[in-house]
C-alpha cells in the first residue's frame, strides 16, 4: 500500500526528486542492482566483480528502470544484443553488466571498437591471419573472435565496420565458425555478439554503411539507452554518487551542492549525457574550496542560459492557442533566467514560496 502522504516530495526513495535533495549526503541511491536476482551460480571472483560493477550502474527514472529489467531479461540468454543512445549514456556499462550476469561471465569479455581499426586491418583483427597470409603476417595471429571463445563480444561502433567485414561476420554468426585470414579451414566458435552504436541506424541503414543482414542480426534483442535530459529525475543521484566517489578519491570532505549549483545541473542539457555529467562533478570536487559544490565549480557550459532564453528583447512568445500552464512555466523560467537562477529572488518576484517554487519547477521540467 502506498503510504503517500501530502508531502509525497520529501519521502525519502521517492518516486519523483526534486532539485533540492540534491544536496541529501545520502541519497537513497537506486540503480541496477536492485533488480539483479540474489545469485545466479558464479565463482567467488565473479560474484564479487558483478556486485562492484552493478551497484555502480545507477538510474532511479522509470525509463532506466525498464533499461535494467531488458538487461536482466536477456543476460542469461545467449541473445545478442544491439545498444544504441548517445554518447555517454551507458551502453558499454550495459554491455558489461550482461556479460558479467550471464553464464559466460568467468570467460572473456573481448572489446573491438570498429572505429578505431583501420580498415585494411579489420578483418585479421577479427579472424585471426595464418603466418604468410599476406605481407608483414609474419606469424600466426589469434582474431578477437577466438579470443572470446566461450564468452561475450563487445563489438562497438559497429556501425563503422567496413562493409565486406560485415558479411563475414555474419556469416561467423550464423555458422558459429571462424575462418582466419589465408586459411583453408573454419573453426568452431562460441561466442556471445554486444554490438552498439550512437548513430542513426535508419540512417546507416539507408545509406549503406551498416548491411541489413547483420543488422537484423544484430537486433535480435534491441535495448535504447536514453539521453541523461529525457531522464532527469536520474541527475541528482548520479551527481550525489559521482561527488562521493570523486571526494572520497581525491580524500576531501564535500557533503553537497550549492543551492544555486543544483539549479544548473537540473537545467543543463547534457549532450555529452552521463559521462559530462561525471566529468563536470570530478572538475567541480577538485575545485571546491568548502564542504559544499558551488556554481562557479561547474564549467562555464552549465552556467549560460538556454540560448532560447539569452536573447535580448525577445518578444514573449503568447499565443492564444497557450494554456495557463504552459504560460506558467514559460514565465516561471524567464523569472529565473532573470535572477540567474537564484531561486530564493525568484520565488520573491513570483509571490510563491520557495518551495512552491521547486514543485513548479519540477512539474514544469525546468
Ligand atoms: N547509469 C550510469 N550510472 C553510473 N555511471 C554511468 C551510467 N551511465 C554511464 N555512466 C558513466 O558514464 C561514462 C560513459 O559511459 P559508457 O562508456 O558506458 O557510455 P557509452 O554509451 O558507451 O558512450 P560512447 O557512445 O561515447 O562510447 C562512464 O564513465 C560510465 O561510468
Ligand atoms: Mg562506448
Amino acid at each position: 500500500m502506498s503510504q503517500r502522504g501530502r508531502d509525497s516530495r520529501k519521502r525519502p526513495g521517492g518516486g519523483q526528486r526534486q532539485p533540492a535533495e540534491l544536496a541529501a549526503s545520502e541519497p537513497e541511491v537506486r540503480g541496477l542492482w536492485e533488480s539483479v536476482p540474489d545469485e545466479a551460480p558464479a565463482s567467488r571472483t565473479v560474484a564479487r566483480e558483478r556486485r562492484t560493477f552493478v551497484q555502480n550502474m545507477i538510474g532511479v527514472s522509470a525509463r532506466m528502470q525498464r533499461v535494467f529489467r531488458l538487461v536482466q531479461k536477456v543476460a542469461p540468454t545467449d541473445s545478442t544484443v544491439l545498444l544504441t543512445g548517445e554518447t555517454g549514456t551507458g551502453k558499454e556499462m550495459v554491455a558489461t553488466a550482461i556479460h558479467l550476469q550471464s553464464a559466460r561471465a568467468h570467460r572473456p569479455f573481448v572489446t573491438v571498437n570498429a572505429a578505431a581499426v583501420p580498415e585494411a586491418l579489420f578483418e585479421s583483427e577479427l579472424f585471426g591471419h595464418a603466418r604468410g597470409a599476406f605481407t608483414g603476417a609474419n606469424a600466426d595471429r589469434v582474431g578477437l573472435l577466438r579470443q572470446a571463445d566461450g564468452g561475450t563480444l563487445f563489438l562497438d561502433e559497429a556501425a563503422e565496420m567496413p562493409v565486406a567485414v560485415q558479411a563475414k561476420l555474419l556469416r561467423a554468426l550464423q555458422n558459429g565458425e571462424v575462418r582466419r585470414v589465408g586459411d583453408q579451414h573454419a573453426t568452431r566458435v562460441d561466442v556471445r555478439v554486444i554490438a552498439a552504436t550512437n548513430r542513426n541506424i535508419q540512417q546507416a541503414l539507408a545509406d549503406g554503411s551498416l548491411r541489413e543482414d547483420l543488422y537484423y542480426r544484430l537486433n535480435v534483442f534491441h535495448i535504447e539507452l536514453p539521453p541523461l535530459r529525457e531522464r532527469r529525475e536520474d541527475i541528482p543521484v548520479l551527481a550525489n554518487f559521482f561527488r562521493e566517489r570523486f571526494a572520497r578519491a581525491q580524500g576531501k570532505r564535500i557533503e553537497r551542492f550549492s543551492e544555486r549549483s543544483q539549479f544548473y545541473l537540473m537545467r543543463y542539457d547534457y549532450p555529452g549525457n552521463v559521462r559530462e555529467l561525471e566529468n563536470a562533478i570530478q572538475r567541480a570536487v577538485t575545485l571546491a574550496d568548502g564542504p559544499e559544490i558551488g556554481h562557479f565549480d561547474l564549467p562555464p557550459a552549465f552556467r549560460e542560459a538556454p540560448v532560447r532564453l539569452l536573447r535580448e528583447g525577445d518578444a514573449f512568445p503568447y499565443s492564444e492557442q497557450w494554456t495557463l500552464a504552459q504560460l506558467e512555466g514559460e514565465h516561471i523560467r524567464r523569472v529565473l533566467n532573470h535572477f540567474a537562477g537564484n531561486t530564493t529572488k525568484a520565488a520573491k518576484s513570483l509571490g510563491i514560496s520557495r518551495s512552491t517554487l521547486w514543485r513548479k519547477m519540477r512539474d514544469h521540467r525546468i
